[in-house]
This record gives C-alpha cells, structure tokens and sequence, in this order.
C-alpha cells in the first residue's frame, strides 16, 4: 500500500493506493487562506499539520487493514510558498503562499539581473519564494535575521513526518534559487537575494527517499512499520509535477489543463526548454532527467468562486442555467485577473473585470463570460507555450473545475483541442505523490508505473462556434494592453 498526501490551497487529501494502482479510498480536510490585505495570501504552517491529521487519521479509520500495510508515502503540495523557520526549527511566521502579490517590487529587482532568468530559466514571478524572503529583508528586518531554513510548503510537512529537511527539484525549481538545468541549488542565485545554500534543505529526486516516517506516527495511524524496515517517505513533487505523474503525462508533448485555484497548462519535456520572454514556466519534472513547462493563471475556479458569492448562488445553480449544449460567446468579457496575472503578462497590478455590459446583459450571460473568460486565459498560455516551441495536440482536464462538462466544451471550443476526461481525475496531484511513494519505496521503473489514466470522455471544439470564440478571444487580447497601467 502507498499514500499519496497532497496539500492543495484549500484543502490536505490523502489517498491510498495499492500496489496494482487501484485506489482504496481517500479522505481530505478543509484549509483555509488568510488575506490580511490587498494582495497577501497566507496560511499557518501548523494548520498543514492538523489537516494532514484529520485527513489521514480519516483514511486509517476507514481503512486500518489497508493503511497497516503502507510501505511508501509520496508529498505534493501548492508551489513556491515561503515558510520561513528558526534555529529550533520554528516557524517564524505565517506561510507566504503561491498567489501573493506584494513581493512585486522585489520580484521585478530580482528578475532585472538577468542571471536569475538565465540560470532560473523563468522570471521571477512576484509569486515565487526568492522575491518573498527579499520582501521579509524589506519588510520584517527582524524576522529575516533568524531565518534558518526556508522550506516549501510540503517539505514543512515532510519536516514533521521525517524529521528531515529535504525538497526535490519540480518544487524546488519555483524558487527561483534553482539552477534548473542542472537541478541544484545556485550559490549565486541565493547570493543574489541575500541568502545562503545553508538556509536551504537538501535535495533528492521526487521519486527517490527522502526520509522515514517517525515510529510515532506509523504507531498514530496503525503502519507496521512497512513490514518492519519502516515506511519510506519519498522526494514527491510540486502539486502541477505531481498531478502530471498521477495522470502519466511524462512523455515530451503529453499535456494537461488544470482547472483548480489557480489553472495549469502543463507540457512535460524531454529536455530543459526554457523560454521566459513568454512568461512560460520552465520547470523540473518530479522524475530524474525530465523537465515541463506551464502557464499559470493565477485565477481559474476561484473565478467562479468569486461570482457564485457576489451572486449568492450555488456554482452548478450558476452553470446549470446555461443548459447543455455550448452556447456562443456573449458580447461582454471578463478579465480573470483577481490576484493579478502571471502567464502571459506578469503583471501583479492588473485586476479583473467584466467589459461590454449593457441593460440586456443577465446574469447567465455573465456566467458564460466568467466560463469564457477563464478560457481565453488558458488560449494565452497555449499560445505562450507554442511560442516556448511545445506542440500540444491535446490535453487531459483535471481539478474540481473539470467537474463542469459546459465549462470543459467551452475551453476545448477556446483553446481548439480535444479535452480528454481522464478517471479520477480529482485525484490527480495525491494520487501521483502516492505513485511516487510507491517507486521510492520499490525502487521500479517509473514508466512502467506512470502508465496514462484511461479516458472516460473527450470534448471536441465546436466546429460552428470556433470561429465566434477566436473573434472573442481577440476582444479579450485586446483588453488588456488598454487597462495595462490604469
Ligand atoms: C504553479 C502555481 C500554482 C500552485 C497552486 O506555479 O503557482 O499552480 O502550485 O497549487
């Protein structure tokens, strides 16, 4: 048996896998983010914990014969989030998370030495970790001076499985202190920021070991231990890495769309492709010698979040209007920029909004505006990822938003590729950490074991709307450069 933990924005979900792959069951609980002011996003290390708690606690109630025999762990996690600790181990302060803001400054005096995009391969996104410690040097002066390690959100939670102070390169590469070709911290990217390699934990590949399980909580939770050589705690992989093995997109122009908080194109590459000019994320893949890219939209369900509070109606209330088949873009836009955007304009200032309203406008036209324009976002990163020289001929869905079938018809009418519904799909980031647990801990090959999910369902574009949506997507490409600065 193997156990995948995957720490998403919102919630911790624990799977468990048996050696065949069939997943026996899963369990998750609810986390929240603080939002202190415009811009921040942040959550308490320790909440991690006490989510990991409940939710695998659930699992070994549920299933305590299966959970007895859990030989490897895999971690996944939400990327680049900065969770700084003391001397003792002890966290400074709340955990700067993927979508804050408010290192823009920094990011952008980062990014202006161009060995950071060199040696990166990426720019220096406000949301990457290298920006938010130069922010707390800013900021907190007194706060910086006791950082001992800066760990990434799983690798906190590694921390209090293992006790060992370990990350590996898909996670560590959001960093922005990763030599990504080389998939080893750079002396001379940390320097430039103030920092030090000893302020870093140590790498392995995702699916190497990491650590062991403390006895404690393999006693917690009814582990004998893996047959008593104790139970293997793997590298594992950041959460787009780790959802990309959950669902074998390991092969050079495989592809997946994530629709979560935030939305993922994701490409996995058989060499490093890096391309910073169009905002393309240039990154390792969780397994040895493999790399990706991605464009990352920083808004995607929490979009129709947003809109199903302001309209005080429940999300498949709001879809379930638009009835089944696609309709045709409505005349009005919207821009998903709620925490600003990062493929393809990098720009943390940019907010949202909806353009073209009028007195017909009604509240079903502005939910296929919400849909569509979540989906032009997704048509700037294919084409972000075209420039970057990725071919991609189709993509796998994945995340709660692919739950939404109109959404997916939309997005595949958008974007003009099929959309292949895989399986499971929500299981995506846990169930590819619990398939890293399981190479680490029996040391086999990983494409024997990262076979690809089995489709249940393919959404073709719309051959009578394609057009009308390359009309709205070029209004929506327009906007932009028109709000740029406002
Ligand atoms: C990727 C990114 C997000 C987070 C959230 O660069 O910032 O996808 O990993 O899960």
């Amino acid at each position: 048996m193997y156990l995948g933990i995957d720490l998403g924005t919102s919630s911790v979900k624990a799977l468990l896998m048996d050696e065949n792959q069939l997943i026996i069951g899963s369990a998750s609980a609810g986390l929240e983010v603080h939002r202190p002011h415009t811009g921040w996003s942040e959550q308490n290390p320790a909440d991690w914990v006490d989510a990991t708690l409940k939710a695998v606690g659930q699992l070994a109630r549920d299933h305590a014969k299966a959970v007895k025999k859990v030989r490897g762990i895999g971690l996944s996690g939400h990327m680049h989030g900065a969770t700084l600790l003391d001397k003792d181990d002890k966290v400074i302060r709340p955990c700067i998370l993927w979508n804050d803001t408010r290192s823009h400054l920094e990011a952008a005096e980062l990014d202006a030495n161009p060995l950071f995009r060199s040696l990166s391969g990426n720019i220096v996104f406000p949301g990457f970790t290298a920006p938010k410690l130069l922010w707390v040097k800013n900021n907190e002066p007194e706060n910086f001076d006791k950082v001992a390690k800066a760990l990434l959100p799983k690798d906190f939670l590694r921390l209090w499985l293992t006790g060992e102070m370990v990350s590996e390169p898909s996670d560590a590469s959001g960093t922005s202190w990763l030599d990504v070709a080389n998939r080893d911290w750079s002396e001379e990217l940390l320097k430039a920021s103030g920092m030090e390699r000893s302020q870093m934990p140590d790498l392995v590949e995702g699916s190497e070991v990491s650590g062991m399980l403390r006895p404690d909580l393999a006693k917690a939770w009814g582990m004998e231990m893996g047959e008593g050589r104790g139970v293997i705690v793997a590298g594992g992989g950041g959460d787009n890495a780790a959802s990309a093995i959950g669902m074998g997109i390991v092969e050079a122009g495989s592809a997946f769309l994530s629709l979560g908080t935030s939305g993922v194109l994701f490409a996995a590459n058989d060499s490093y492709l890096p391309n910073p000019e169009s905002a393309v994320h240039a990154f390792c893949h969780a397994l040895p010698n493999c790399w990706h890219q991605m464009g990352v939209i920083l808004s995607a369900t929490d979009c129709l979040n947003w809109y199903s509070g302001i309209t005080g109606m429940a999300l498949e209330k709001l879809t379930g209007e638009l009835g089944e088949i696609l309709k045709p873009p409505t005349g009005t836009t919207f821009l998903p920029y709620l925490s600003g955007e990062r493929t393809p304009h990098n720009d943390a200032a940019i907010r949202g909004g909806f353009y073209g309203l009028e007195h017909a406008s009604g509240r079903a036209d502005l939910t296929q505006s919400v849909l569509a324009g979540v989906g032009f976002a997704f048509r700037d990163c294919l084409e972000a990822l075209r420039a970057a020289g990725t071919n991609i001929e189709r993509v796998t869905a994945v995340g709660g938003g692919s739950n939404s079938i109109y959404w997916l018809k939309a997005i595949s009418s958008i974007i003009n590729l099929p959309i292949d519904l895989p399986a499971d799909g929500d299981n995506g980031a846990a169930f590819g950490a619990a398939r890293l647990g399981l190479m680490a801990a029996e040391k086999v090959d990983p494409s024997e074991i990262c076979t690809q999910a089995e489709t249940v369902r393919t959404l073709e574009p719309d051959a009578d709307l394609t057009s009308k949506f390359d009309e709205a997507y070029g209004r929506f490409t327009s906007l932009y450069p028109a709000i740029k600065g406002l």
